[in-house]
């Protein structure tokens, strides 16, 4: 049953009530990720939801203002800022087809030649990075300023204990990073790479301050304040990957049940888009066997279907 057809504002608030209630009663709720100390600890009933409107109206339920470690997420708004500054040149470095193959896996890279599929696996990632900091000068502290001035939340920050832990147990990441060198895919020293991403991964933030930040992909390249990021067209682009490759090797089935452009990180936080109408942030530590939330997904999967917003 659909509740909601027409899509005005104020409906959001009771279809957000609504899948929290759901998801309450809803047992088993997968494992947060345990390779850091940090995202081990974290209770996985946990549970945030919240919808920004292209405008900056932000509704919300549950833990929707508590910040948590964003980890994969930042990997969009890097794409988007490294698309800005680049164009489509940065398409020569990373491609735009699903793996198919876990987040952080090693074995596609050697037979395609050092170029990664694309950007939301951690070696695409560490690709667009890479450039992102050739052309910035700091590609964290561009990725912060960006996140606080779309947020309105001047105190988001990089969460240190957690940048630490991330290069402690670093050793895919480097192997990765390293690889991607030996065919002269990365520009900058490996190390200065790795601190860099690191740091990107450890950024915290809330499911208020992600949605009204996802909001650019909604407006179709505009910022909040109306400056345009990114071009119509790249805006399709961006979405387009995510949808296609935000979530990994659970892509298809994510596309399947909430038919919305997503995008996962392993604290257990999901960005969805909705061009034209809203954005989505959903956040529940514990996650599927591909590093989803599985509250998470659900709670899309039940947006979608109550109130008929997808992009199919
Ligand atoms: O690089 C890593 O492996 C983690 N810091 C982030 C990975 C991540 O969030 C993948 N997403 N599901």
């Amino acid at each position: 049953m659909v509740i909601m057809t027409t899509t005005s504002s104020l409906a959001f608030q009771p279809v957000l009530e609504r899948i929290a209630e759901e998801i309450e009663r809803t047992p088993g709720r997968g494992r947060p990720a345990d390779y850091i100390p940090a995202l081990a600890a974290c209770d996985p009933r946990r549970f945030g939801m919240a919808v920004a409107e292209p405008d900056g109206t932000v509704y919300g339920v549950g833990d929707w203002r508590e910040p948590f470690s964003t980890q994969s997420l930042t990997k969009v708004f890097t794409l988007a800022l490294g698309l800005a500054r680049e164009g489509d040149e940065l398409w020569e470095h990373v491609g735009r087809e699903p793996s198919g193959n876990p987040f952080n896996s090693l074995v596609q890279l050697e037979y395609e030649g050092g170029i990664p599929r694309n950007p939301f696996i951690n070696a695409g990632a560490l690709v667009v990075t890479d450039r992102l900091h050739t052309r910035s000068g700091d590609a964290s502290q561009e990725l912060l300023e960006f996140l606080r001035a779309e947020s309105a939340n001047p105190g988001l920050d990089f969460d240190e204990e957690i940048a630490a832990s991330e290069a402690a147990h670093g050793h895919r990441n480097a192997a990765l990073a390293h690889f991607m060198a030996s065919y002269g895919n990365i520009d900058n020293e490996v190390q200065v790479l790795l601190d860099q991403y690191f740091r990107q991964c450890s950024l915290t933030a809330s499911c208020a301050d992600l949605a009204l930040a996802t909001g650019f992909l909604a407006r179709h390249g505009v910022r909040a304040d109306g400056a345009r990021l990114l071009t119509r067209s790249q805006a399709k682009q961006v979405n387009a990957v995510m949808l296609t490759c935000g979530t990994y090797d659970a892509a298809g089935e994510f596309a399947y049940r909430v038919g919305l452009p997503g995008k996962s990180g392993v604290g257990g936080g999901i960005i969805a888009v909705v061009p034209g109408r809203c954005t989505l942030c959903v956040w529940s530590p514990g996650l599927d066997e591909h590093g989803n939330s599985v509250a998470g997904v659900a709670a899309l999967d039940r947006f979608t279907t109550l109130t008929g917003l997808s992009v199919f």
